[in-house]
């Protein structure tokens, strides 16, 4: 059997991302039952970062841990990756030693190429294009509080980023309907949409998008590597805030999510973390579980393939 990377949702089947997360729903109930579950002892994870992370590091880092093995924190600033060693290399040796790798990274083809030369499970935890990991998190986090996400209406407000890409690949993995609201020229790109485009609706207002759906979701302005366009983007995305009065126009069951960091008064109002309908704690929370649920999954299948 191939070895087994997760780089896009794609690369696991409907049936599969449904199992993780069942299973990262069971693993959250283990843990805070104080349930000591160490499948993992000795195993060792590599956690590659060349952008910031609060959440993705943390949950990683104490997900190995509790499950009995332990993370090595990578950075291209004291690693020999940013002082130009072949990504395809650096794969072959990281992987030599290790049991399950995970990569924070600019552009996608990093990842592809680090997997194409791993000889263990690759797991992307960011790159310019995708968010995977945060979309195992934020599914799980609907499925808690509302039941399943199939069929549902969900919006997108904001920019056309990476999370936005990997939300329209969950509308097809899923099954729900995702609608867009992006400002002019900040519209998630035609290579990533075409191929979803059967569930996804490009609409020309974020009061559109709210528009009775079951859960709104958006992210910062301005992405990791793109801070100098900060002050053009506030303008471009004046009229794309989620705020009390958007939220008013979705169904009266409608979630709010933002993967964080969030900036306050930007892209949500100053109160809207505290919104009644807003999960975000718990969606922080489930990066962890669901992360945990993929780790487990992916070292289980290279197991088996061996
Ligand atoms: N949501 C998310 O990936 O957060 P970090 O950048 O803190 O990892
Ligand atoms: N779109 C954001 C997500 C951060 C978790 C970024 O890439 O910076």
């Amino acid at each position: 059997m191939a070895l087994r990377h997760f780089l896009t949702l794609g690369d696991l089947s409907t049936e599969e991302l449904n199992q993780i997360i069942q299973r990262a729903l069971q693993l959250k109930r283990m843990q805070h039952q104080n349930e000591v579950y160490q499948p993992f002892v000795g195993k060792v994870m590599g956690m590659i970062f060349e952008k910031s992370s609060t959440r993705t590091r943390v949950s990683f880092e104490a997900g190995m841990s509790q499950f009995g093995g332990s993370a090595i924190f990578l950075s291209s600033r004291d690693t020999q990756l940013g002082r130009g060693e072949p990504i395809e290399d650096s794969a072959r040796v990281i992987s030599s030693m290790l049991d399950i790798v995970m990569i924070r990274t600019f552009g996608h083809d990093i990842v592809e190429r680090f997997a194409q030369h791993s000889t263990v499970p690759v797991i992307n935890a960011l790159t310019d294009d995708h968010h995977p990991c945060q979309l195992l998190a934020d599914v799980q986090t609907y499925v808690e509080h509302r039941g399943p996400i199939a069929g549902k209406t969900v919006a997108w407000i904001g920019d056309g980023n990476n999370m936005c890409n990997s939300y329209i690949e969950a509308a097809h993995m899923w099954g729900f309907k995702l609608k867009i609201a992006s400002p002019q020229g900040y519209e998630p790109q035609a290579q990533f949409v075409t191929p979803f485009s059967h569930c996804v609706e490009l609409v020309d207002s974020a009061e559109a998008a709210a528009q009775d759906a079951d859960l709104i979701v958006t992210d910062v302005w301005a992405s990791m590597g793109q801070e100098q366009e900060q002050k053009i983007r506030e303008k471009a995305f004046a009229n794309y805030q989620v705020n009390e009065s958007l939220m008013a126009l979705a169904h009266p069951d409608c979630l709010f999510m933002h993967c964080l960091p969030a900036h306050r008064g930007e892209e949500i109002s100053e109160n809207m973390l505290d919104h009644k309908n807003a999960v975000v704690w718990d969606e922080a929370e489930n990066r962890l579980h669901a992360q945990k649920a993929l780790v487990e999954f992916l070292i289980n299948e290279n197991l088996k393939s061996a």
